[in-house]
């Protein structure tokens, strides 16, 4: 099955988190395809499963990582306006294009609008699109909910997906079912995505499950623990354990642990050989048991505070 595995989010929540599976998740539900390393989001755009995250990377560490990690494979760079790194990830988009590693159709760059944006939510895309330097963003955000204004700001990404500004919009930090709803009732387009903090200590079954009724995806922010926290993930016992018996990292089991979970994943890293060790997750694959060992490692447990 290595390298033809296609996944459908039921039948992955059934191994990770069983008891959330909503009625109607199965028809609108994402499909993972392991062979083209993508999924098809409900905009109709194709989206990498990987990506590199640039939070907390300075301007030369997320010009060299973006490079890094397009020379690599990677082909989904994830930053944020409040990241202050647009301009470097486009620097380093374009030395990747200049030298030939990648097309900017081949790149899939994700981007966030920062909640004091959101009253002028027109006027932050544009500043986005000049900083990384592209004439289109693949995927834009809101960055947090903020009930007072966040449809406001969401409605400026439907008109800017109108102007062929933006390709796919989406949602990051909804935690609860009726917040996430509260947007989507209020709104046309559909959230593509949802980017929550999510790892095996925090799993997200059920916004899973019910972001599912909507064809929108999970995508995993602090997949490995966040900057700082990582050693808690890499020496858990079960996933040191598994990490030996396959030969890999333990950051490569909790990488192909989100993959075949049905979460997009996007480690940050300004390393250049941890990128490469980040990428290079499609030789091996986690049986049905070594998916439930991690599942029951779930403890509703954030690292963030927020
Ligand atoms: N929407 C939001 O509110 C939100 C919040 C936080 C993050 N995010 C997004 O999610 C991305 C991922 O989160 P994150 O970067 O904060 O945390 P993370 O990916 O869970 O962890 C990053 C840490 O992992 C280390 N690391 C990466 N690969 C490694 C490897 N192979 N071996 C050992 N250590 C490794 C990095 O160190 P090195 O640099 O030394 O490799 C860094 O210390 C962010 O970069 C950002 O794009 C979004």
């Amino acid at each position: 099955m290595k390298n033809t595995l296609k996944i459908a989010c039921l039948v992955l929540s059934l191994l990770t988190s069983g008891a959330y599976v909503g009625a109607g998740a199965q028809e609108s539900c994402p499909v993972f395809d392991f062979e083209s390393k993508t999924v098809t989001l409900n905009s109709g755009y194709e989206m990498p499963i990987l990506g590199l995250g640039m939070f907390s990377l300075s301007n030369s560490e997320a010009e060299n990582s973006t490079y890094w990690a397009l020379s690599t494979g990677f082909r989904l760079i994830d930053t944020a306006r409040i990241y202050g790194n647009e301009a470097a990830v486009g620097r380093g988009l374009r030395r990747a294009i200049d030298e030939g590693i990648v097309t900017r159709e081949e790149v899939f760059i994700t981007t966030k609008m920062w909640t004091s944006d959101f009253d002028d939510g027109d006027a932050a895309i544009d500043a986005s699109l000049s900083r990384l330097g592209v004439d289109y963003i693949d995927l834009m955000i809101l960055h947090h909910s903020q009930p007072r204004n966040d449809v406001k700001a969401y409605q400026a990404m439907e008109r800017a997906v109108a102007a062929g500004k933006l390709r796919s919009i989406g949602l990051s930090n909804y935690y609860e079912p009726e917040d996430f709803d509260r947007l989507v009732n209020a709104t046309s387009i559909r959230p593509a995505l949802l980017q929550n903090e999510t790892h095996p200590y925090h799993q997200s079954g059920e916004m899973k499950a019910h972001i599912a009724q909507y064809g929108t995806v999970l995508e995993s922010w602090f997949p490995l623990g966040g900057r700082g926290n990582t050693r808690i993930l890499f020496n858990d016992p079960v996933i040191a354990s598994v990490a030996q018996a396959h030969g890999v990292s333990s950051a490569q089991v909790i990488i192909r642990w989100h993959l075949q979970a049905g979460n997009i994943c996007i480690p940050g890293s300004s390393n250049k050989e941890h990128i490469a060790e980040d990428y290079d997750v499609w030789d091996f694959e986690l049986s049905k048991d070594e998916m439930a060992q991690i599942a029951s490692l779930e403890r509703d447990d954030r690292f963030a505070d927020y």
